[in-house]
């Protein structure tokens, strides 16, 4: 046995055969006995990826003197049962919609570890929220401070606990990060005041979540962006976040106790990647934020933050069988085989939305024939449907071969479509050498309930 290592699980290895295993499990045993496409989850990974971020953090911000409460954000790929997993972990658990929030209290989840966020959650959603007791609802606009103080009026119960989200003007994901004051998307509230505004909206939404009797005003919200792999971002986002709250303190005397610095960390899609090291972004953003509230002088807060993709990612895989095999000449005289597997889009659409790249490997057995330049399609009616635009195979890849893509745990299941009535795949979680559905193969029978002829 051999470890793979990045961008694969750590449970992933390969036996005498050339077979990948993972924690345990052989994928033809796998494959035999649940299908494919399925995606794969490595529990032990995705635990140890938790608990890696709680403690890195954790102990970051002691040295600092401040505390701090990791929530899995559960956009990423949620189930009851991983939802209890990070629940046990130490984390906290984010959730984006009503559907999000349902599947955390189904997983037993108390509501005061749950967080409810949402652009544009519906009157529905808030008052489950509050119903629920959930530890936080983040406010998104000005008209929410209201909308959410109207509903836990009408609950009759305490006031309800709001964050404020607002928006930096920093923007990071990929490699780099962009600091502009004004902001053109739908998410959070601006830092800047527009011209002849005497208060940008982040602190009239803040005013008005400090006047209101029915809101608890807990805290700040900032969430930069995704695959984030440069600290630098977080730490001018939290510097702008934290003089927010000092300006608040100083013209209302309310120095709210929490700021969250959201998620967005990022992780290995492809050999030789480098995810962010929890410990070590921990550690910048932890003396960072020292240093911005030292400057003001005001006390730190409790802190917390919301990682997805660097929880679950990496611990999952997406299993497929190879079907037909193509070689295309292309204008410059090579050659790209194209090998479409029994899955594509619909349970991977990261590709075709956001051009992503992702690593494929032959799975269930060894080939020594010479590789060649390959592009791993779908089965759908789409010429963009592209599970991995560029990667090199065994020339010997065949029909019936199974194949391994990496490091698709997060926002593959989540984001997953029925285009083409193609069922969803099962999420398979594999630990100590046994297999056990989380969430189960769709059918076609599934697909054909909601039809009502
Ligand atoms: N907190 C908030 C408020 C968020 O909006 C998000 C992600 C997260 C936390 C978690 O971010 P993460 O740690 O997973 O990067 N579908 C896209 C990613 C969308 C992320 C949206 N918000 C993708 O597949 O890349």
């Amino acid at each position: 046995m051999s470890a793979l290592g990045e961008p694969w699980s750590t449970g992933a290895s390969r036996d005498g055969e050339g077979s990948l295993h993972v924690a345990g499990v052989d994928v033809r045993a796998l494959a035999a006995e649940h299908g494919t496409p399925a995606y794969v989850l490595d529990e032990a990974d995705l635990r140890e990826r938790a608990r890696a971020y709680r403690q890195a953090f954790e102990a970051a911000f002691a040295a600092i003197g401040a505390g701090v409460d990791v929530y899995y954000a559960g956009k990423a790929f949620l189930s009851v049962a991983v939802a209890r997993w990070v629940h046990a972990e130490g984390l906290r658990v984010d959730t984006s919609t009503g559907g999000e929030l349902a599947v955390a209290l189904r997983a037993g989840v108390p509501g005061e570890h749950v967080g409810l966020h949402g652009n544009n959650k519906s009157d529905a959603e808030i008052a489950r929220a509050l119903a629920a007791g959930v530890g936080r609802i983040i406010v998104d606009s000005l008209p929410e401070v209201e909308r959410v103080a109207t509903a836990a009026r009408a609950a009759g119960g305490a006031p309800a606990p709001v964050m404020v989200r607002v928006t930096t003007g920093v923007h990071a994901g990929g490699h780099e990060f962009i600091s502009t004051a004004h902001e053109d998307q739908k998410f959070g509230l601006s830092l800047a005041a527009g011209e002849g505004e005497a208060d940008s909206p982040a602190m009239t939404a803040l005013l008005a979540a400090v006047a209101s009797p029915d809101v608890e005003l807990l805290g700040i919200h900032s969430h930069i962006g995704s695959q984030i792999l440069d600290a630098s971002g977080f730490e001018v986002a939290a510097a702008k976040v934290l003089a927010l709250r000092a300006e608040l303190a100083e013209r209302t005397g309310v120095l709210v106790p929490e700021v969250d610095l959201g998620g967005g960390y990022g992780i290995a899609y492809l050999p030789g990647e480098v995810a962010l090291d929890p410990e070590r972004v921990a550690r910048d953003v932890a003396a960072s934020v020292a240093a911005a509230a030292h400057e003001l002088g005001t006390p730190l807060p409790r802190f917390s933050i919301e990682p997805g993709r660097a929880i679950v990612g990496p611990a999952g895989l997406t299993l497929y069988t190879v079907g037909t095999v193509k070689p295309v000449r292309l204008d410059d005289g090579r050659v790209r085989t194209y090998v479409a597997v029994d899955g594509g889009m619909s349970d991977n659409i990261r590709p075709a939305l956001y051009g992503a790249d992702y690593h494929a490997e032959l799975a269930g057995r060894r080939s020594t024939a010479e590789p060649v330049l390959a592009r791993v399609v779908g089965k759908h009616c789409e010429s963009g449907d592209i599970v991995v635009h560029e990667v090199m195979l065994p020339g010997d890849v065949r029909a019936g071969d199974l194949l391994a893509v990496a490091a698709t745990g997060a926002y593959g299941r989540s984001m997953a479509s029925n285009y083409n009535m193609v069922p969803r795949p099962p999420v398979v979680a594999v630990a100590d050498g046994g297999t056990r559905v989380l969430v189960r193969r769709e059918t076609e029978d599934d697909l054909l309930a909601l039809d009502q002829g």
